[in-house]
């Protein structure tokens, strides 16, 4: 039984495997690699969701901090923050994420993943990952802000350096280099705030943020904002590519699920939910102990890490029927794809847009589809915070 270990092969091919060890044992499993505790059962990672005075976001509370990102020099990032910081900034920011706001961008995801699939599709055949995830999300996300197009493919790279370091044991290397992109991307959003003050305002979020629009009577400092859109930039990115990509792997998985989708294309909200479930793209996120306690025969100590491993809690018996097997009309309970408690999913409405129009358009535009090569030959990234496949090159069947 391969151990909670993102270098072993096993392990990144099918971790779901290690994660039914992990929920049986009478003990949860610590990870010399990951340097924390696992915890993989659904009660316990809602548990840690939501009890932030218990488990804090704030790694500069952990015995042994990660790197610290250029970006983030105060703490004062929204998915790193607790209580009271953390209720500050989330209220300043979730006027721009309700779900009519997100509505608004319906049609011109319709239109961006229509462009790319005439762009891409030519030989019949394309690759989900490269060809339309990625670079939908990607423009999504830019025009959200308010990035030139043109910069998008160096921010995307400066913000994957980024991912890394979720990713724990980083090698010298890798953190010198990840705090070089964070510096860039640091000061490219100095730069952009600066000219968005100057210049007549857009409707970005760029805009509306640096000129204190959306704000009212609060203005956030320009080290909030930029320490806002770097966040924004991996938290809507990142998720979202992978989430379109292994949905659709999950539904080659399943042929049966993939043609009763082909005969009523328009994904329900409760398939939308059990693809989530199934196939979440973020493996865990970890919190920091704040008082000593106990959990899943562990005793934890101030200072540790835990992890709260969502792609298993998602497949936990004990919550769900048949967990290993994707039924899209499942009649389902709360899953955690996108967190629980304080803070939960920001992007969730976005990303359920996306979602809903890039499987549905294409469905449609590459009716049965099939993957080119065997699905066991696929390849995953050893990100394993993110589940993330190489490319996944379909066509029509
Ligand atoms: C499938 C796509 C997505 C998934 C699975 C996902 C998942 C998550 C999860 C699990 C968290 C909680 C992190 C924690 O508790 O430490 C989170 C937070 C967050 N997400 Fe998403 N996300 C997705 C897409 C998006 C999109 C599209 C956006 C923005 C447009 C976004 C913005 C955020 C933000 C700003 C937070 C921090 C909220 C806070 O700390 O209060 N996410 N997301």
């Amino acid at each position: 039984m391969p151990g909670f270990d993102p270098s072993d092969d096993a392990f990144v091919r099918d971790p779901h495997a290690v994660y039914s060890a992990a929920r049986a044992a009478a003990k949860a499993p610590w990870s010399d690699t990951l340097d924390g505790w696992l915890f993989t059962r659904y009660a316990d990672v809602e548990g840690i969701l939501r009890d932030p005075a218990l488990f804090s976001s704030d790694d500069s509370r952990a015995s042994r901090p990660r790197v610290r990102r250029v970006e983030n020099p105060a703490g004062r990032n929204l998915v790193s923050s607790d209580p009271p910081a953390h209720a500050r900034l989330r209220r300043l920011l979730s006027q721009e994420f309700t779900p009519a706001a997100a509505r608004r961008w319906q049609q011109r995801v319709e239109t961006l993943t229509h462009e790319l699939l005439d762009q891409r599709l030519v030989s019949g055949s394309l690759d989900v990952v490269a060809d339309l995830a990625v670079p939908l999300v990607l423009r999504v996300a830019g025009e959200l802000i308010g990035v030139p197009t043109a910069r998008l493919g160096t921010l995307r790279s400066w913000s994957e350096a980024e991912i890394m370091a979720i990713t724990p044991a980083l090698d010298p290397a890798l953190a010198d280099q990840l705090r070089a992109c964070s510096a860039q991307l640091h000061s490219y959003w100095g730069e952009a705030i600066a000219a968005a003050r100057e210049s007549a305002p857009t409707p970005s979020l760029l805009s509306r943020l640096a000129q204190g629009g959306m704000t009212r009577d609060e203005q956030l400092a320009d080290e909030e904002i930029a320490a806002f859109l770097s966040l924004l930039l991996r938290a809507a990115t990142h998720t979202t590519s992978n989430w379109i990509a292994n949905s659709v792997h999950a539904l080659l998985q399943h042929p049966d699920q993939l043609a009763q989708l082909a005969e009523a294309p328009a994904l329900e909200p409760a398939a939308v939910e059990e693809l989530l479930r199934y196939a979440s793209p973020v493996q865990a996120v970890y919190r920091i102990v704040t008082e000593p306690c106990e959990l899943h025969g562990a005793s934890l100590r101030p200072g540790e890490r835990v992890y709260a491993v969502i792609a298993s809690a998602n497949r936990d018996e004990r919550q769900f029927e048949d967990p290993d097997e994707l039924r899209l009309d499942r009649e389902l309970g709360a899953q955690l794809g996108f967190g629980a408690g304080i803070h939960v999913c920001l992007g969730a409405f976005m990303a359920r847009i996306e979602l809903r129009v890039a499987l549905g358009l294409l469905l449609e535009r590459v009716p049965h589809p099939r993957c080119v090569i065997p699905l066991e030959h696929l390849a995953w990234r050893r990100t394993w915070a993110i589940r993330e496949l190489e490319r996944l090159p379909v066509r029509a069947g």
